[in-house]
């Protein structure tokens, strides 16, 4: 691969140990994929934040990083394990919290902004049509390819670090015009109402198409929750980091859709697919925000609970950016007054709520896919609405 002097200079140490071998990691990663060259980066998004998902040894690794290393470019986190004002009202065990504390100063020490989202674009980190980044959550990589039309692979922890820390990536996969092509035609022959249908169909699509591209035709209209939904899951039950909606995204109408396999996604599929993610009965907990809540969806959530007693107590989860413009409005007191509370900086899926509850009710098809596993829950999986009646 070439490097330029500078690229060079970094390989070579002149910026100290910690540069040089994260150069080293993206040029194996670039020999690999058979990169000509490296790009720069305009942002990264670093996944790999939580104590539960890295432990100890993770935070090691990051501690040895921030003790030499800063980043170049600007960079974002993932969600954390908890809230992190507010982690001891969510039931946060002290020793978690203090790791997870720790963890954080590291990021913070290596100059990576405390986003704590892993909806970046919705929280002050928004990258333009054909830019080139360099993010590592499957949902975020997803609708930044796929809504927004900018371009990433959907790096790893380790890559998008040594991403932040260099400023470039190697230039390969959905960086290349070529690799943003679709592989199959899913024809939608059914309404999508809820953001939950949108999940539903692309927890099934993931499944069929797995690491390739979808062009979904027959959807009429979707807003950008709906899309954040739909992409998020075709990242979790596939590796989908990038799809097409015929009309609404901004590359489906560059690309070639001739002889294409074809998939159809019909009532029964929907059906079929909400069975499916249901493990549960009843919730002790509804957590809605995976991806982190837009205001959007907090609104749509405070309108139908106003004036009414939840039965079930509920979260909504969302970015640290995104709860302080809702803190300037009365729309924490209407979601408190109903049993609510908003949290922000986690999720229902890094956070230990295995800890705390035993079935939890979602309307996020990818939370509904990695609760059992990562959390040792049941799951309901229902449209908004049906949760909280
Ligand atoms: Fe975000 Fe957590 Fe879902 S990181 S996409 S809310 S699993």
């Amino acid at each position: 691969m070439h490097l330029t002097k500078e690229q060079e200079k970094m390989l070579d140490g002149e910026q100290g140990s910690i540069t040089a071998k994260m150069m080293r990691l993206l040029v194996r990663l670039g020999d690999v994929y058979k990169a000509e060259r490296m790009i720069p980066v305009a942002s990264v998004q670093v996944a790999g934040v939580s104590y539960k998902s890295i432990g100890d040894a993770g935070l090691d690794f990051l501690e040895d990083i921030a003790n030499e290393a800063r980043v170049k470019t600007i960079t974002f986190l993932n969600p954390a394990g908890m809230d992190l004002e507010n982690w001891q009202e969510m039931g946060i065990e002290e020793d978690f919290s203090k790791k997870q504390i720790a963890i954080i100063k590291a990021f913070r020490k290596m100059g990576i902004i405390i986003s704590a989202t892993c909806t970046p674009y919705l929280a002050g980190n928004l990258p333009h049509y054909r830019q080139h980044i360099a993010w590592s959550e499957s949902s975020a990589v997803s609708f930044a390819n796929s809504v927004i039309g900018a371009r990433t692979n959907r790096e790893g922890g380790p890559s998008a670090l040594a991403a932040a820390i260099t400023g470039f990536t190697p230039y390969y996969g959905l960086h290349l015009d070529e690799n943003r092509q679709p592989d199959y035609v899913i024809n939608v022959k059914t309404e999508l109402k809820w953001n939950s249908d949108f999940a539903a169909l692309g927890y099934y699509v993931g499944k069929i198409v797995k690491n390739k591209v979808p062009f979904f035709t027959g959807i009429k209209k979707a807003d950008t929750d709906q899309l954040k939904a739909m992409g998020a899951a075709m990242a979790a039950s596939g590796a989908v980091a990038l799809y097409h909606v015929d009309g609404i995204t901004p590359e489906s109408d560059k690309v070639e859709i001739t002889n294409l396999e074809k998939v159809e996604f019909g009532k029964d599929e929907l059906k079929e697919t909400y069975e499916k993610l249901n493990t549960g009965e009843e919730p002790d907990i509804v957590i809605f925000g995976c991806p982190h809540a837009s205001i959007n969806e907090i609104v749509k959530i405070a309108n139908f609970v106003k004036g009414k007693k939840i039965k079930r107590k509920f979260w909504i989860v969302t970015s640290r950016a995104t709860k302080e413009f809702i803190k300037k409005t009365d729309i924490e007191k209407i979601i408190e007054e109903a049993g609510g509370k908003i949290y922000a900086d986690t999720c229902m899926v890094v956070s230990p709520i295995e800890k705390l509850f035993r079935t939890t009710g979602v309307n996020s098809a990818k939370a509904a896919h990695y609760l059992p596993g990562f959390c040792k829950q049941k799951v309901v999986f229902n449209n908004m609405e049906a949760l909280l009646s």
